[in-house]
Parts: C-alpha cells; sequence; structure tokens
C-alpha cells in the first residue's frame, strides 16, 4: 500500500515541480541536518509522506520514536521535521531555547495566520500575538479567580436537564455545554454556544492534516483561484467567521453604550479598558481596531470549546467502558465526604503520552495511575492532586513561552461536569435487543484533527432514582430563562 502511494506520488509529479525547485534550494541545509539525526529513510523529492497517514499520522510518529529514539528526523516533500517524543529534550528546546522554538510554522489552508490578527495560537511571536496573549491571560485569570462568575454551574444544571429529556443528543449537548460557557464569559450571549461549536470544529478541520489536501500535498495550494477549491472555500469560511464574530462585538459594544452588557463579560473589560485607557466615552473606534479586538475576544471564545468537550466525551465513553471506575467515581460521590476541587478526575489519561516509565501501561484507561501510592504518576494529597492546572502531565498544555491559558477553565469544567454527570446518571454501554451482548465502542477512533474528539457514539444515560431526575429537573427549570 505503502509503496503504491509512493508511486502514485511520483506519477503526480507535475505538482511536484515547485517542491523540487525549494528542495533544491536549500539542498545544503537538509543535507547538513540530515547528517546529525538519526530518522526513516527518505526518498527523492516526496522525502517520507507515502506513508505517514493523513488520519492519526500520531502513530506512525509514534512507531518511528520506538525505532529511531526520543529526538528523529524526517521529512515532507521540502519541508523537514524534527519529531522530539521526550519530555526532557521537549523542555531542553521548548522551554529552555523557547526563544528560538515559539513561532509556528504556515498551515498551509489556514490564510495569513500566522500574521494575525486572527487565531492568537497560531501567531508568530509579535507584537499583535504580545498584546493579545497578555490581554487574554489576565481576562482568563479574572474570570478564574471569580469561579467563572457560576457559569460551568448554570450550564451544568442545562446539561443535566437536557441529558434527561433527550439522552440520544448527548454528543451535541456536550459540545454546547463547552461552547456556551465560552460564549457567555466572551459577550453574555450563551445562546451563540452550538455556533461557537461548529466554527471551531470546521475552523480544525482546515486547520488539520487530516482536512483540506493542500495541508499535506501543499504545491496544491499554488494553483490559480479557479481551479483551486481549498483557496475560496477558505477565503468564504474566514470571512464568515469574522463577520460573525464582528457582528458579536458590535452587538455587546451597543449594550455597553445603553448600560445593559453584564461586567463579567470579557467583552465588557475591554470597552471598560477602552474607556480608561484611550479616555474614549462613546467607544468609538477605526474599523481595524474593531477588527483587531473582535478577533482577540472571539478566537478566545472559539478555541475554549473543543479541548474540553473532546475531553468530555471520552470522559463519557470511559465511564461507560469501565464500569468498575463508574462505580468507584459515584461511591465516592454520595460517601457525605467533603470532596475537594480536583479529588477525581479520571479523564487525564486520554491526552497523556504514552512513556512506560512515567505512564506504565499507557494504551488503558487506568485512572488508579493518579490515585494509588506506587504509580509515577501519583501525587499527594488527593484532596489536590490530580488537577489540570498543576503536577504530573501538564505538558499536554503546551510548553513555554506558548503554553496553553485556559487550564484554569478546563480544571473547572472538567471537575463540575465528572461530578454531576455521575451523580445524576449510570452510564452504559448499549446493548444489542438479540444477544444482550455490549455494542463495542471503538475506543480509538477520532476525528484525527489537531484537537481530537471521538467519533460517534452510542450510550445508555439513565438517571439513578427518580429524587435525582426531580433535582435534575428543577435545576434546569432554574436556569432555562432569560438569555440562557
Ligand atoms: C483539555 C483542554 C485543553 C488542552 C489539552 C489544551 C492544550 C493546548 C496546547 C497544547 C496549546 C499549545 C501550546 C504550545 O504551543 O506549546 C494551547 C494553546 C492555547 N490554549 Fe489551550 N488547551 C485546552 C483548553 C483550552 C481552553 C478551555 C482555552 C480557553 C481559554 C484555551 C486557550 C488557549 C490559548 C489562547 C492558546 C494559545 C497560546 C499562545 O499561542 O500563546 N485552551 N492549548
Ligand atoms: C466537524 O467538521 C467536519 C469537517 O468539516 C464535518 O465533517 C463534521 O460533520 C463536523 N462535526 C460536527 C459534530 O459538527
Ligand atoms: C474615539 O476613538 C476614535 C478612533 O480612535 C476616534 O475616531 C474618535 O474621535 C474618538 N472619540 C473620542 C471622544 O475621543
Ligand atoms: C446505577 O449503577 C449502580 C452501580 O454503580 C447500581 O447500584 C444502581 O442500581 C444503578 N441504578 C440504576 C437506576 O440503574
Amino acid at each position: 500500500m505503502a509503496s503504491l502511494t509512493l508511486v502514485l506520488l511520483y506519477l503526480a509529479i507535475s505538482s511536484l515541480i515547485f517542491s523540487v525547485v525549494k528542495q533544491v534550494l536549500s539542498w545544503r541545509k537538509t543535507r547538513r541536518l540530515q547528517g546529525r539525526f538519526p530518522g526513516p529513510r527518505l526518498f527523492p523529492i516526496v522525502g517520507r509522506v507515502h506513508d505517514v497517514p493523513r488520519f492519526s499520522p500520531w502513530l506512525k510518529f509514534k512507531e518511528w520514536a520506538d525505532e529511531y529514539g526520543p529526538i528523529y528526523y524526517t521529512r515532507a516533500l521540502h519541508q523537514p521535521f524534527i519529531i522530539v517524543s521526550g519530555q526532557q529534550i521537549a523542555e531542553e528546546l521548548l522551554v529552555k531555547r523557547g526563544d528560538i522554538y515559539s513561532g509556528r510554522p504556515q498551515l498551509r489552508c489556514i490564510i495569513n495566520h500566522k500574521e494575525g490578527p486572527a487565531y492568537v495560537a497560531l501567531m508568530d511571536r509579535h507584537d499583535t500575538w504580545r498584546t493579545q496573549r497578555k490581554w487574554a491571560h489576565a481576562a482568563v485569570t479574572k474570570a478564574y479567580r471569580h469561579h467563572f462568575y457560576g457559569h460551568v454551574e448554570t450550564e451544568m444544571k442545562r446539561y443535566l436537564g437536557l441529558l434527561l429529556l433527550d439522552p440520544a443528543l448527548f454528543l451535541d449537548y456536550t459540545r454546547e455545554f463547552s461552547g456556551r460557557i465560552m460564549s457567555r464569559l466572551a459577550w453574555d450571549d450563551a445562546t451563540q454556544g452550538r455556533a461557537n461549536g461548529d466554527s471551531a470544529n470546521q475552523t480544525l478541520h482546515c486547520m488539520s492534516a487530516s482536512g483540506p489536501l493542500p495541508n499535506t500535498v501543499t504545491p496544491l495550494w499554488h494553483l490559480p483561484g479557479f481551479m483551486n477549491p481549498w483557496y475560496k472555500f477558505e477565503v468564504r469560511r474566514q470571512r464568515e467567521q469574522r463577520a460573525w464574530w464582528l457582528n458579536n462585538y458590535r452587538l455587546a459594544k451597543d449594550r455597553m453604550l445603553r448600560g445593559d452588557l453584564p461586567a463579567d463579560t470579557w467583552a465588557y473589560r475591554y470597552f471598560e479598558q477602552l474607556r480608561r485607557d484611550g479616555g474614549n466615552e462613546s467607544l468609538e473606534q477605526a474599523e481595524d481596531q474593531e477588527v483587531f479586538a473582535s478577533c482577540m475576544i472571539g478566537f478566545l471564545n472559539l478555541i475554549g470549546v473543543v479541548p474540553v468537550s473532546g475531553l468530555l466525551k471520552f470522559f463519557l465513553m470511559a465511564m461507560a467502558v469501565h464500569p468498575e471506575w463508574q462505580k468507584k467515581a459515584q461511591a465516592r460521590l454520595t460517601a457525605g465526604v467533603m470532596i475537594k476541587k480536583g479529588t477525581i478526575i479520571l479523564a487525564c489519561e486520554w491526552a497523556m503520552n504514552r512513556v512506560p516509565s512515567t505512564y506504565p501501561d499507557g494504551d488503558n484507561f487506568r485512572p488508579e495511575r493518579w490515585l494509588e501510592p506506587g504509580w509515577p504518576t501519583y501525587q499527594e494529597p488527593l484532596t489536590r492532586y490530580p488537577n489540570f492546572r498543576e503536577g504530573f502531565g501538564m505538558h499536554t498544555f503546551g510548553w513555554g513561552r506558548r503554553t496553553c491559558l485556559g487550564q484554569n477553565i478546563v480544571d473547572g469544567e472538567v471537575f463540575v461536569f465528572g461530578a454531576a454527570t455521575l451523580w445524576a446518571f449510570n452510564l452504559s454501554q448499549k446493548r444489542c435487543p438479540r444477544t444482550g451482548e455490549p455494542v463495542p465502542i471503538d475506543t480509538q477512533a477520532t476525528n484525527s484533527h489537531v484537537i481530537l474528539e471521538p467519533l460517534p457514539y452510542q450510550i445508555n444515560i439513565k438517571v439513578r432514582s427518580e429524587k435525582r431526575g426531580r433535582q435534575v429537573l428543577e435545576g434546569y427549570n432554574e436556569v432555562r430563562t432569560g438569555r440562557y
């Protein structure tokens, strides 16, 4: 199969001419690099693209890491790669030498993301990035100090109610849950949560190797406009997304001017600063300033959706597939013992890596690695660990100057979600009505985006008692009004 792909690639040689030219130009540099690092055998021109799958490429990278070690060299067409699979080496390069290694590569199908003003996570390190990161960091920190103003709990009540009323739609509701929290924080408009999730999903598709073809076969991007569907699609997508952000920004501004925008929104925070620091009472801005601010707030609102919903969907799956752990978690919830924030978070495993010395049996769901002494990742006290803010495994949130700004939000959302869902419901695998056998769930199947969600799966969601059902509906009723 791989060799067939190789032959096909060589047959498609005309579209590769561009990359040949680039390669010849960078010939000497490449050869020098190659001399130093181990790595898989590289083929002329294509390097090693033909057997790196567009879906789940990390499986291949891991296979090569097992063979060539924690740092190795490979090349996809003209693009050289160093693949790092060891924590220490990553620390050495991405943190200690972060001055050199904190930029971003061009994602072929996203236009101008290195420059901005949209997509702070994808920008190079320059003033636009610095300004936006600093602002976003302060905004998120303030929200964390106020426990996200109770929005996580409010949305949780709504989520539990919807789960009770229509459990078959749980995947949609889960994405909406994190989307609504972010849009509430951004502009006081949780009703945008669904659009927010859809927009995030589409953006991730366009960013991913598994997405549009030119992300992997980059020369295709240089086809002239009339025969380049990817370019046309992307121009439209970005225009619509930015118009949506700008519209929300202007709506929020109108409300601010009417005195009708809650002070706990990121938009309010921005307008208040504009008045204070800019002395601009009427909040008038040039169009490019509005675009800058709306992209900054819009993207912060967007980026917080899928990492969380992906994690939560895997959590629900893990609970349905591992009833013994569900039982343990539920027993903890009902023991009357005060459960402090951060005590039971079972889902960390899914996001963590698989270095055997740190994560023995890393391919399997073993939450006891966080809960029982003797495991390398175990940390005391259990009233504090594990959590998503500190301790082992935080490399999942990135490195050095570019680390994630959302750890606090994740910690809050995941804890409340896990505890509340298991308090209210029993989750289990569907059973075949004829044989009674559990319907298998492919726990490895994902959408293969840069930020993962599982592919759709089905489970039973059953309320644990009539009383809890009533409590869920009461909670749902409380939050059903107004803008919700
Ligand atoms: C489990 C959930 C999450 C995970 C695993 C995660 C992981 C990451 C990773 C790996 C990066 C890139 C770091 C690097 O390049 O070294 C990142 C960047 C970022 N994340 Fe998250 N994230 C999560 C949730 C969130 C949430 C809820 C927010 C909402 C505020 C958020 C906001 C950001 C921002 C703004 C950046 C860009 C930082 C920069 O480029 O300077 N993340 N995240
Ligand atoms: C996410 O986007 C992909 C690609 O655009 C699409 O096929 C898929 O249906 C979307 N999924 C959801 C849940 O919106
Ligand atoms: C507010 O700022 C805008 C753009 O910078 C400017 O056009 C407008 O005149 C300013 N208004 C006041 C009252 O300063
Ligand atoms: C829920 O699961 C627990 C075990 O975790 C079981 O004892 C209980 O009977 C189940 N309740 C319902 C309503 O299925």
